[in-house]
């Protein structure tokens, strides 16, 4: 770890003891990635690159590699690594059948993306096969292919390659990059910031109202915010990320004390997994060195498949050992006669008084270029959004 605040917060300290870290100095760097012009190649999805990336820069701490069929199986029936540790989705590189066969066991592979760059290599430890059916049901709870995680269990290749990787290059983040730390950098931002005390938010959605207050909540109770918003794969009909971290910008601007808030991207894949999916993001934001983790209403949810409390209630069961303190949130509207924001806990008014909008009704309204009321939307945000959604559909 590249400081000793780790060793001196314990809840900061990395998710199993040890900030992963597997990058090579520059000249082995080099070296490896000559000799893996030579490997035989995979093509990966940009799903798969970017869990490669999350394991070589630790955010998967303490994952080393793609999961073997042990920690896979493990990780499906009883949440947990094989070793015990809670872990709660399998991390796993699927490839086809016939590409499998290809390979051997105990070869060092070229993983490749989309654009021909080679991003790291994994040394071959095992192939195996998985059932769909089963990994759905447990990791999703569901089957059901209109379950967008779900769909892709479905959709990727029938065999699962694991071992040990090594990150060769990171992936370019392009517009973002100046929003982009490793957890190591994050730490170090933490320790330099004196923030002894910093609450994860995890979002795949633009900042509104009610992520505001849960956020503001958060804050009158620990030193630091990261906004950490998921900018890898989403579905199709979620607000694109580059007009998303639009509107973060604008938000903080406006809206939230410069010198206790911090925006860098998780530039992961969003699997709608609800309550698996939330300890997952729970993990991560401990490695990236936060001692705090927000899990409001329906976490990482989609449609109607989970619980709106299901995700708090499951992660509770293992708080303690995920060593990140979790705040939990009820729904969280604004009430117009309060003239506030609130949850069922701080307001005592009927229903009928609170602003409640659907993430579908949202988009409507935003894509007709009307702003949503301002009890539900900054209206700075909403003209960031109605500007993002219309160029979006006019490049479509
Ligand atoms: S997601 O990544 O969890 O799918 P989303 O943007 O929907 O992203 O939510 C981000 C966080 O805010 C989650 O912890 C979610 O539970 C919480 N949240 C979203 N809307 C509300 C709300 N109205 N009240 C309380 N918590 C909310």
């Amino acid at each position: 770890m590249s400081n000793n605040y780790g060793e001196r917060y314990h809840t900061n300290q990395p998710y199993g003891g040890t900030l992963v870290s597997l990058e090579q100095e520059e000249n082995e760097k080099n070296k490896l990635l000559y000799k893996a012009k030579n490997m035989r190649s995979l093509q990966l999805s940009s799903w798969s690159i970017s869990d490669l990336e999350l394991i070589g820069i630790g955010g998967f701490s303490p994952l080393t590699g793609f999961m073997g069929k042990e920690d896979y199986e493990s990780v499906v029936h009883n949440m947990r690594l094989s070793n015990g540790l809670v872990w709660s989705i399998p991390i796993t590189l699927p490839v086809t059948q016939e590409e499998a066969d290809q390979l051997n066991i105990g070869e060092e592979i070229a993983l490749k993306g989309e654009d021909g760059v080679i991003y790291g290599t994994l040394t071959l430890e095992e192939k195996f096969t998985y059932d769909k059916d089963l990994e759905a049901e447990k990791v999703y709870g569901t089957t059901d292919l209109a379950h967008p995680g779900v769909k892709k269990v479905y959709e990727k290749g029938d065999v699962y390659l694991a071992g040990p990787i090594k990150l060769l290059n990171r992936p370019d983040h392009g517009e973002f990059k100046d929003f982009y730390l490793d957890p190591a950098e994050t730490r170090k931002m933490f320790a330099d910031l004196g923030w002894k005390t910093v609450v994860g938010f995890q979002t795949r959605n633009p900042v509104h109202r009610a992520h505001e207050y849960i956020q503001k909540c958060a804050l009158e109770a620990v030193d630091g915010l990261l906004l950490n918003p998921l900018v890898g794969e989403t579905k199709s009909d979620d607000i694109p990320a580059d007009v998303r971290m639009e509107s973060y910008q604008v938000i903080l601007k406006h809206y939230y004390p410069q010198d206790r808030v911090r925006l860098v991207i998780y530039p992961a894949a969003m699997r709608y997994a609800g309550p698996r999916e939330a300890i997952l993001h729970a993990i991560v934001r401990k490695n990236y060195g936060c001692t705090h983790f927000i899990v409001g209403r329906d976490h990482a949810g989609v449609g109607d498949y989970y619980g709106t409390y299901e995700a708090q209630e499951l992660i509770s069961q293992y708080e303690d050992e995920l060593g990140i303190q979790i705040f939990k949130f009820e729904h969280a509207f604004y009430c117009t006669k309060c003239e506030n924001m609130g949850t069922a806990k701080t307001c005592p008014h009927d229903k009928e008084y609170h602003v409640h909008l659907s993430g579908t009704k949202v988009r409507e309204m935003l894509r007709n270029g009307q702003k949503p009321p301002k009890e539900f939307s900054r209206p700075e945000v909403a003209e960031v959004l109605i500007k993002g959604m219309k160029q979006n559909t006019e490049t479509v």
